[in-house]
């Protein structure tokens, strides 16, 4: 139900085009938000693969503003006429996202659900860090892997 009515959000927000922001704008701001999301997960990658120490603050930290981000409400990030078809360059993000904004959003609920039992392991010690780790990190790639272009 949730998830029907998130759809009518958005479908609702495309068809106003009410946004203020130009489309660059709006392909910045994405990247930027997508750049924080990479930034936490560089500290938990670096622990969980042993270049950097483990540490049960900055672990449970970096967990936690990657929870925080997904508090982030996207569907401005993702206004319409903002792919790497309209703004070449300037994004990777694929028409795809548009075009199957459900199958989008399901890669969506699989990032979130490792994030939160991320949560629940980050500062346990870095036995329990490194499956959770590994296991966001597949979400990541499954998103990136059909909604993400390559190059720009
Ligand atoms: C639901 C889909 C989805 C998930 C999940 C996802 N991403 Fe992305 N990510 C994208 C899209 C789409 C872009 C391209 C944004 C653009 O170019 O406008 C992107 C771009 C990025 C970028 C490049 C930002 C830039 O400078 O252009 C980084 C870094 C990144 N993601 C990291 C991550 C990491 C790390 C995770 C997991 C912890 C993750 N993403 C999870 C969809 C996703």
């Amino acid at each position: 139900m949730r998830h029907l009515l998130l759809t009518t959000i958005i479908a609702a927000t495309a068809a106003t085009g009410a946004f203020a922001q130009s489309a660059s704008d709006v392909a910045k701001a994405r990247r930027a938000f997508y750049t924080l999301v990479g930034f936490e997960m560089a500290t938990l990658g670096g622990m969980a693969q042993g270049k950097i120490d483990y540490d049960a603050d900055a672990a449970s930290a970096a967990a936690k503003d990657i929870m925080t981000l997904t508090g982030y409400t996207t569907a401005d990030l993702f206004a319409p006429n903002t792919s790497n078809d309209d703004l070449l360059g300037e994004t990777r993000a694929k028409a795809d996202i548009w075009a199957d904004m459900d199958g989008f959003k399901e890669k969506g609920m699989a990032f979130y659900q490792a994030v939160v039992e991320l949560n629940e392991v980050a500062g346990g010690g870095l036995e329990a860090l490194q499956p959770a780790v590994g296991k966001l990190g597949g979400t990541c790639k499954a998103c990136h892997d059909d909604y993400r272009a390559k190059d720009f």
